[in-house]
C-alpha cells in the first residue's frame, strides 16, 4: 500500500495576539527620510537593538514598542500584559533621568549614529528596579547578570511603539530570518509539527538527545540559537554557530532541521524567561518548545525544574505552543547511552555530570572533552577557539 502525503493544508500555530507585527519600514520606501531632519536622537544598547528586531519583526507580538507602565506592572506583577494576554518580562527602553525629559513625540533610534528606527514616545516612568529585581529575577543580588544588567541601566523607561529601517543580518546572515521567514520554511517543508530550541551553548550530547528524540515524534526541529549579548564567559555566538553548523552538517537530518539565529540578548531570569522564549518561538512558527533542567538559569538562582512548573501560571489555549519537558540528561556509562532519571536505573558514579565552569576550565587548558559529552567536532571548533583566545 502506498501512502499519500497529507494534502489538507499545513497550519501553523497563528501569532499571540492573532496576527504577526510587522514594524519595518524602509526610508525611502516606506517614508520620507527628510521627515526624520531634527529629531531628537538615542542611540541603542546592544540588548535595546536586538529588542527593537524582535519587536519589529513580530517575534515579540502582540507587543509593537516598548512597554508603558500599565503593562510594565501588569507583567512584573500577573506574568500578563494589562489586556490579559500572557507576557513574562517587560520589555523596556531605559534611559537615564537626565536625558529622559528631551525625548517625545517621534525620536530616532541610532546604533553607532546611524539612524535604525523610530521611537513615538508616548509614555515616560520610572522604572521600580527593586520590585522588577524581585518578581522577575527573583533575586536582588547584582552578582546576578541580569539583575546587574538592570541595576546599571537607565532609571527612566520610554514607551510607544516602533519602526525598523532594515533587519540587521549583521554576523550569520544565512542563517538570520525574520519570523515570516521562518514560516514560510516551515510551511515550504511541509512541517505540520515542528519543534524549536532555544540554546545558549554549544551542542553537547545531551541536548542532541533531546532534539533527537523529539524528531521521532515531531516532523522538523528548528535549532534556534540566541545570539543576542550573553554574559562575558559564555562561549561566543561566532564560535558556536561554526560547532552547529559542523554537527548539524554530520550528524542531523539535513530536511527536517533548519539553523536559524534568535537575535535577543540573554536576561538569564530562568522561568520568566522560558516563557518568553516559548511565547516568541511560537510567533516563529513552531508548534512545540523545549524545556529542560535549569532553563535559562544561571547559578543557584533557579531550582532545576522551575522553569517547567512555571507554565502552569497558563492553560494550554493562553500559550499556543506546546511545552516539551525534560528531566536532566547525561550518559551513563552502565547504560552505554544517552539517559535520565526517567530511563536509569544506575547510580551516579556511572553518569558523565560535566558543568559548564568545568568544560571552560578544560577548553581553557587546551584539554580535550569527553566524546561521551561532546562530539569530537565540536569540541575541535571550541578548543581551536579557546586556544587562538589564548
Ligand atoms: S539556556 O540558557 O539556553 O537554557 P542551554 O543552552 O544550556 O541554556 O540549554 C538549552 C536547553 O536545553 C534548555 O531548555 C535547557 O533546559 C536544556 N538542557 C541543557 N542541558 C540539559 C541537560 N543536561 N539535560 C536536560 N536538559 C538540558
Amino acid at each position: 500500500m502506498t501512502i499519500l502525503p497529507d494534502p489538507s493544508p499545513i497550519l501553523l500555530p497563528a501569532p499571540l495576539g492573532g496576527t504577526l507585527v510587522s514594524g519595518v519600514q524602509r526610508p525611502g520606501l516606506d517614508f520620507d527620510p527628510a521627515e526624520l531632519a531634527g529629531l531628537p536622537r538615542l542611540e541603542l544598547s546592544d540588548r535595546a537593538y536586538a529588542d527593537l528586531e524582535m519587536l519589529a519583526t513580530g517575534a515579540y507580538s502582540p507587543l509593537t514598542g516598548f512597554l508603558g507602565e500599565g503593562d510594565y506592572l501588569s507583567v512584573i506583577e500577573h506574568l500578563r500584559l494589562a489586556n490579559g494576554t500572557p507576557w513574562s518580562i517587560p520589555i523596556t527602553l531605559p534611559v537615564g533621568r537626565e536625558e529622559a525629559g528631551q525625548y517625545a513625540g517621534r525620536v530616532v533610534l541610532t546604533r553607532q549614529g546611524e539612524a535604525v528606527g523610530t521611537l513615538d514616545v508616548q509614555e515616560r516612568f520610572e522604572a521600580r528596579k527593586g520590585l522588577e529585581a524581585r518578581e522577575v529575577y527573583l533575586t536582588e543580588d547584582a552578582a546576578h547578570p541580569g539583575v546587574a544588567a538592570l541595576y546599571a541601566q537607565g532609571d527612566v523607561n520610554l514607551a510607544g511603539p516602533v519602526t525598523l529601517f532594515e533587519v540587521p543580518r549583521g554576523a550569520f546572515p544565512h542563517h538570520h530570518r525574520t519570523p515570516s521567514e521562518v514560516r514560510a520554511v516551515i510551511e515550504a517543508r511541509g512541517w505540520r509539527t515542528s519543534v524549536a530550541f532555544q540554546t545558549r551553548n554549544p551542542i553537547h550530547r545531551a541536548h542532541e538527545y533531546l532534539h533527537k528524540v523529539t524528531l521521532e515524534l515531531v516532523d522538523g526541529l528548528l535549532l534556534h540559537p540566541l545570539v543576542g549579548q550573553t554574559k562575558g564567559d559564555d562561549v561566543p555566538a561566532d564560535t558556536r554557530v561554526k560547532a552547529y553548523e559542523v554537527l548539524l552538517d554530520r550528524y542531523y537530518p539535513q530536511a527536517r532541521t533548519l539553523l536559524s539565529v534568535y537575535p535577543a540578548a540573554m536576561r538569564y531570569a530562568g522561568p520568566r524567561e522560558a516563557i518568553l522564549h516559548a511565547l516568541s518561538r511560537r510567533n516563529y512558527g513552531v508548534t512545540h518548545f523545549i524545556v529542560g533542567r535549569d532553563h535559562a538559569g544561571v547559578g543557584n538562582y533557579y531550582g532545576t525544574y522551575d522553569a517547567q512548573e512555571i507554565f502552569s501560571a497558563y492553560t494550554p489555549e493562553e500559550l499556543g505552543i506546546r511545552i516539551l519537558k525534560f528531566e536532566h540528561t547525561y550518559y551513563c556509562g552502565a547504560c552505554g547511552q544517552l539517559v535520565s532519571p526517567r530511563t536509569c536505573p544506575h547510580g551516579s558514579e556511572h553518569h558523565l555530570v560535566l558543568s559548564g565552569t568545568k568544560v571552560r576550565e578544560k577548553l581553557r587548558a587546551g584539554e580535550g572533552l569527553p566524546a561521551e559529552f561532546t562530539r569530537p567536532e565540536v569540541a575541535e571548533v571550541l578548543r581551536g577557539a579557546y586556544t587562538a583566545q589564548g
